[in-house]
């Protein structure tokens, strides 16, 4: 590590940010000992706010089926071998009622970009949920949406959105999607929906092609200027019936050294160590929470839809039934000196740090 870098590491460890161009730095400064420093802070910045809980959310893949076309994703509409399904509202009922006895207090509704999910469907479900677990917390994840609909969904008792950003980088969006699909649009979604009053996730993935040090520099100022209260980061995993097929694939040091930056932008982040993660490394969850991490994500979904759910190769937990993958990062959680707590694991910042202390 030189000594540029550690300054870099000891700076933002005390200042929560950094220039784009010291982002960059520090990215291309990545070695084993800067990242064993800075995952060392990032441990002591978790610990300060959120003690050794890791929260659980328990994730139901409700539908594959996808209007978009993203190029990196298996289940893109062009992708004509995906075998589709939808779940039903009853069955995304009876997967919160499983999750809810096995201990999750945050279910997380995600999905491709299904027209059948129309506000008439959702609205009901979610006050479904909510009055059946009044002590959970209802996060979805169904992509761009009005901000009508955003506004519906939220009334219905809605807490949480995951719309990740994917990249911060104009030029960079357009090579990832279609020319249907607007950058604009995705960065006022966000923005729309913290203004409706959502947790707000953002997010990208590590790897992505042609993605850039200096572009990884930008999502961070972007996180760190924008704020959300979750960010969901994971390597890009290459899926073979994309464009992207002979990609290579992220990498997971890169991934958790970005996961321990993230953690000292903002102490007070809900950050996942990633299914993805968990796929290009068999210790990849355990990796994750070591840089900083302090959620986790088990899938809920039937175990007969999960294999369908494969937005890229190899995808692990397809064939584990829903009690399996909770005891499992149970013990992975446990396994790194940390405690799956029993918790909404709702973010621990007061509204004006969230908001206001935004530049
Ligand atoms: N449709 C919703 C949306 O657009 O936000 C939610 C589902 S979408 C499939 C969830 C996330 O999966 C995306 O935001 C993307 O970052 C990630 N993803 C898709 N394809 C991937 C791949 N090949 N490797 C890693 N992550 C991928
Ligand atoms: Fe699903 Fe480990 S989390 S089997």
């Amino acid at each position: 590590m030189t000594r540029e870098t550690e300054t870099l590491i000891r700076r933002l460890a005390e200042k929560h940010t950094l220039q784009e161009a010291e982002f960059e730095a520090l990215v291309d400064g990545y070695t084993p000992e800067a990242a064993a420093l800075l995952a060392a802070e990032a441990r002591k910045a978790r610990a300060a706010v959120y003690g050794d809980e890791v929260y659980l959310r328990g994730l139901i893949e409700i539908s594959n089926i996808c209007k978009n076309d993203c190029l990196y994703c298996g289940i893109r509409r062009s992708n004509a071998r995906c075998v589709r399904y939808r779940l039903t509202p009853a069955e995304i009922l009876q997967c919160a009622h499983e999750g809810y006895r096995l201990g999750f207090r945050t279910f997380v509704l995600q999905g491709g970009e299904d027209a059948y999910y129309t506000d008439g469907v959702l609205c009901p479900l979610i006050r479904s949920v909510k009055a059946d677990h009044p002590d959970c917390a209802v996060t979805l994840s169904l992509g761009e949406r009005s901000r009508g609909s955003y506004a519906r969904l939220r009334e219905a008792g809605a807490d949480r959105y995951l719309l990740r950003h994917e990249t911060a980088d104009e030029a960079h969006y357009r090579l990832l999607h279609p020319p249907e699909m607007s950058f604009e649009n995705r960065m006022a979604c966000l923005r729309t929906l913290r203004a409706l009053g959502y947790q707000v996730g953002c997010g990208f993935m590590v790897g992505s092609p042609g993605q850039t040090s200096r572009m990884i520099a930008r999502d961070l100022c972007f996180i760190a200027d924008f704020r959300p209260e979750m960010c969901g980061i994971g390597p890009f995993i290459p899926h073979h019936e994309t464009p992207f097929r002979a990609e290579p694939a992220g990498s997971v040091a890169l991934t958790c050294y970005l996961l321990s930056i993230l953690r000292l932008i903002d102490p007070t982040l809900l950050l996942p160590a990633t299914t993805a993660l968990g796929t290009l490394h068999p210790g990849g969850r355990e990796l994750g929470l070591l840089a900083g991490a302090n959620v986790v994500m088990p899938n809920l979904s039937p175990v007969s839809v999960r294999a369908r759910y494969e937005l890229y190769d190899n995808k692990i937990c397809t064939g584990e039934e829903s009690a399996q993958c909770h005891a499992c990062l149970e013990a992975r959680i446990a396994s790194v000196g940390l405690r799956a707590a029993v918790s909404r694991g709702d973010v621990r910042r007061s509204p004006a740090e969230g908001r206001e202390a935004a530049p």
